[in-house]
């Protein structure tokens, strides 16, 4: 249970010190401050002088509940704490918005005003998400500066893609405040499945129709391998079974390719009985032919017909052992999501569904970005639209939480 509780609030105490620069996501900084805060965290501002054109301090003081320190060479504020003590404060230091300048100002160094100073001064780990034009974010400084400070370990939070304030479209847009808190959740959790095997099949598979034929669908597999990726990242000892994909292994993730949706259930079963929590993310083809032949069909007659037989229902099959994992489905639908997506958790009795409206532009199938409706038994919540990496992490943080409250993890643990 306890280990529950951290995860709820798992920022509880800890010491962030927001560096808030200039740019028009700033306005987000409240947002943020209260997030962060609602996650248990302690929050002190730190605000650049072109930030107190887009917010005043006095606000982000109304929000923090803490004095907000915005110069270097201040009496009071060094009096109060000064800026080595800020720094040492610190446990992460997340600047959001990080303007190209301020990135500049990072990579190079410069002490000239109290947020560039502290990041200097401190040993805590430093975060930014980067907010401007994408032309900006493109120019060969910025992408040279953000490779620089990638290289020394800063972590970079997005920037996500999409509509800026300048009007334009691309890569540059700050992340919601609610994905940066999820991100820094991901980071605390880091351990948090060590221990824990974690099961995932991804991507499509291919039914023969022929030696050169097959049936198949969309599927790129990106969510799959972006949630083997998030449970890595939480330490689990992750097992990826595949289909055919152009994708990247994921680092540290055993992946086992396969192409047909009865080698899928045979390489899941081969797996299970290790297995804590196995999340179905593929979309395995529903019928196969009965008589794939085993040389080129010709086109001799006007019609040809296929006879189709049902393939092996893996998920509701992991689900009905005597003793199953943490069971996570997956529902694609193009009407009535919630509906069908309720029915399909109680009927294959599993423990969560994670439902997506497919047939809307720009989400889900071969697309980068997906919207997510997760429902479990006795609640549901909507996860909204963001690249599929950051959605990826946002599931498994509710896969973790249901994942230890439910009896199957505590019939894991010993007596
Ligand atoms: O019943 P439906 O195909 O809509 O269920 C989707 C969920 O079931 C997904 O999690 C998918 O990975 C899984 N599934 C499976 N084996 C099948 C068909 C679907 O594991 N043959």
């Amino acid at each position: 249970m306890g280990q529950y509780h951290d995860m709820q609030h798992n920022l509880t105490q800890k010491h962030i010190l927001l560096g808030v620069t200039g740019g028009i996501a700033a306005y987000k900084s409240v947002e943020l401050v209260r997030r962060l805060r609602e996650s248990g965290a302690e929050v002190r501002v730190v605000m650049t002088a072109a930030a107190q054109e887009f917010i005043t301090p006095l606000t982000l003081q109304a929000v923090s509940g803490q004095r907000v320190y915005t110069t270097l060479l201040d009496s009071e504020n060094e009096f109060a704490m000064g800026h080595i003590e800020l720094a040492r404060w610190a446990e992460f230091i997340l600047i959001a918005p990080a303007t190209a300048d301020f990135l500049a100002k990072l990579a190079y160094g410069h002490a000239n005003d109290l947020l560039s100073t502290i990041c200097l001064a401190t040993t805590a780990q430093i975060i930014v998400a980067p907010a401007m034009n994408q032309q900006m974010w493109n120019a060969r400084s910025t992408q040279e500066n953000y490779q620089r400070l990638q290289s020394w370990g800063v972590r970079f939070f997005g920037p996500g893609h999409g509509l800026q304030a300048c009007g334009e479209q691309g890569l540059g847009r700050m992340l919601e405040p609610l994905e940066l808190v999820s991100c820094l959740q991901t980071l605390f959790q880091r351990g948090t499945l060590e221990g824990h095997s974690v099961l995932i099949t991804a991507g499509p598979t291919r039914e023969a129709l022929d030696p050169i034929r097959f049936i198949s669908n969309r599927s790129s597999g990106r969510m799959g391998y972006a949630v083997a990726e998030a449970a890595q990242l939480l330490g689990a000892q992750v097992t990826l079974i595949s289909g055919p994909v152009c994708l990247t292994v994921p680092l540290n993730v055993d992946t086992i390719s396969v192409s047909t949706a009865q080698e899928m259930r045979d390489a899941v079963i081969s797996h299970i009985h290790q297995t804590a929590i196995f999340i179905a993310c593929a979309a395995v083809a529903d019928y196969r032919p009965v008589h794939p032949v085993d040389h080129k069909l010709k086109k001799q007659t006007e019609f040809l017909e296929i006879i189709l037989e049902r393939t092996p229902d893996i998920l509701s099959e992991v689900a009905q052992l005597s003793n199953p994992p943490f069971t996570v489905g997956f529902a694609a639908e193009t009407h009535d999501l919630a509906h069908y997506a309720r029915d399909k958790l109680l009927r294959k009795n599993l423990d969560l569904i994670a439902a997506n409206q497919v047939g809307l532009p720009g989400t889900g199938f071969e697309s980068a970005e997906n919207a997510l409706k997760v429902i479990w038994k006795t609640g549901e919540i909507d996860l909204p639209r963001c690249a599929k990496p950051l959605l990826a992490k946002q599931l498994l943080n509710l896969i973790v939480e249901h994942y230890f409250q439910s009896s199957k993890f505590n019939r894991l643990q010993p007596s």
